[in-house]
């Protein structure tokens, strides 16, 4: 099948990967030049992914049978459209679909008006005058943001970007006027996860639960980013996370995939719900129209037995095979390597060596983004997320420790959390929960989760998955 992969980053590479290990031949729609999709594709065009006819004429020039399209931004253009009504089916919502991602307002009210959640007390400001007034009656502490689309870095949250009212105040209105609209919602409390689902007409099929660190620096701290790094637990849960509350976040996809049918704006892609797992369960943050960058990676790092192409054309049409979805029981762990300073100030050019066998030899998979090649095992890095490493193992730390000791084979000046997926870091999330839902309770470890030993090495989906 000839597939076109429309973005150019590591999440790109990694859904190419998945689709070569499918058999498919690949067409890639890129802004830059990617080493590791350049390599994969037998076609690769140089042009404006959210340029609806650019990403049309190319996809029809070279047959497309099937188009996969990475990032929010081609979505919230209408490229998903425009493909469509050039009949290439087309992983990826419609523009109409996709808003439940690029406006974040529309997302809360969907959910009021269908009466889904739980989600955080909000409300939505649209004018410079009702900051104040709106502020001063809004409960302590407090979240603001943009509606729009702001690659993860939009976000400010009382106690961790600001401290006062009057600093919220500020923000806020500087949002305002540059002209979005602008929420304020209750400061949610918990460890965040992300649960994404392939939606098709007939149902949702859910994905291993992942971990994404959004802060830049290790401790998280730092400004937000768009995902420094993420993690998957054997199981398909998280460390922190019950199977019924799992079952709850799906829930709440399944319901928010039944809403925007009711309303005229089916959607065919992935659905990502952004979760923050509370005393009171999880709450959802917000919703991407995507596979997360890279929460991606590690999913599709676990889809290895499958036809990708065949279970992505399914979605695509609106039917998918509940056999194609099956993701294997492994833990997975990304890092991503990214230049120094990289969240507030990315100092851009530096190059690095990297001894690929070596890197591999450790169990590592290397997916490219924000990078050029440079020949001979060297690359330079963009001031994006530059390489995603990849660690697979039947424990997250044991994944975590794959990618440290990858690391030992890239020579240059980089930044990467090494904190992600240690036990240390693991056990403070689980204690973090446990604070929550026992307030007072004296910190003391508690045994990890795992999966039995006995699970069976792949789970397909089950027939209660389906809408
Ligand atoms: P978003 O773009 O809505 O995903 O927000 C980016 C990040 O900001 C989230 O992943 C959270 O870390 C944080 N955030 C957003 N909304 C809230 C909230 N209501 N309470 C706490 N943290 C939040
Ligand atoms: N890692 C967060 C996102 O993809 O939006």
């Amino acid at each position: 099948m000839r597939v076109l992969v429309v973005g150019g980053g590591a999440r790109e590479h990694a859904i190419a990967a998945a689709l070569d290990r499918s058999g498919a031949e690949l067409l890639v729609a890129a802004p830059n030049v990617n080493p590791g999709l350049d390599r994969l594709a037998r076609e690769s065009g140089r042009l404006d992914p959210t340029d609806p006819a650019a990403v049309v004429a190319f996809a029809r020039r070279h047959r497309a049978e099937l188009a996969v399209i990475g990032p929010e931004s081609p979505l919230a253009a209408g490229v998903s459209d425009a493909l469509r009504a050039a009949e290439v089916p087309t992983v990826g919502p419609s523009k109409a679909a996709a808003e439940i991602e690029w406006s974040k307002r529309f997302c809360r009210e969907l959910l009021d008006r269908h009466h889904l959640g739980p989600q955080p007390r909000f409300q939505v400001l649209t004018r410079v005058e009702e900051v104040e007034p709106a502020l001063a009656g809004f409960p302590q502490p407090f979240v603001i943001k943009p509606s729009g689309l702001t690659a993860g870095k939009g976000v400010r949250v009382q106690g961790a970007d600001f401290a006062t009212p009057s600093e919220g105040a500020v923000y806020a209105k500087s949002l305002l006027l540059q002209g979005d609209s602008v929420l304020i919602e209750e400061r949610l409390e918990g460890e965040e996860f992300s649960q994404m689902a392939f939606v098709t007409d007939s149902g949702i099929y859910p994905m291993p639960a992942v971990q994404d660190f959004k802060r830049a620096l290790e401790g998280d701290r730092g400004g937000n980013t768009g995902g420094m790094g993420s993690y998957s637990q054997r199981d398909h849960l998280l460390p922190f996370l019950r199977p019924a509350d799992r079952e709850r976040a799906i829930d709440l996809l399944r319901g928010t995939a039944a809403a925007l049918a009711a309303e005229g704006r089916p959607f065919r892609g992935i659905l990502y719900g952004g979760f923050m797992q509370t005393a009171r369960g999880p709450v959802l943050v917000e919703f991407n129209a995507r596979f997360g960058d890279p929460e991606g990676i590690n999913v599709l790092t676990l889809y290895e037995e499958g036809d990708f192409d065949e279970l992505l054309l399914g979605v695509a049409q609106g039917r998918v095979d509940p056999n194609l979805v099956e993701f294997r029981l492994r833990a997975t762990v990304v890092k991503y390597v990214v230049p120094p300073g990289y969240g507030d100030r990315p100092r851009p050019g530096g190059v690095l060596t990297l001894d690929l066998p070596r890197i591999e030899a450790e169990g590592v998979r290397v997916y490219f983004g924000s990078v050029e090649s440079e020949g001979g095992g060297r690359i330079r890095l963009g001031s994006g997320r530059g390489v995603a490493l990849t660690g697979e193992a039947s424990a997250i730390h044991e994944a975590a420790a794959r990618v440290e000791a990858a690391l030992h084979h890239i020579q240059g000046e980089f930044y990467v959390r090494h904190d992600i997926g240690t036990k240390e870091n693991l056990s403070a999330k689980v204690e973090h929960l446990r604070r929550l839902l026992v307030p007072g309770a004296k910190s003391s470890p508690l045994p990890l989760s795992v999966a039995p030993p006995d699970a069976p090495a792949s789970s397909a989906a089950r027939p209660d998955q389906v809408l």
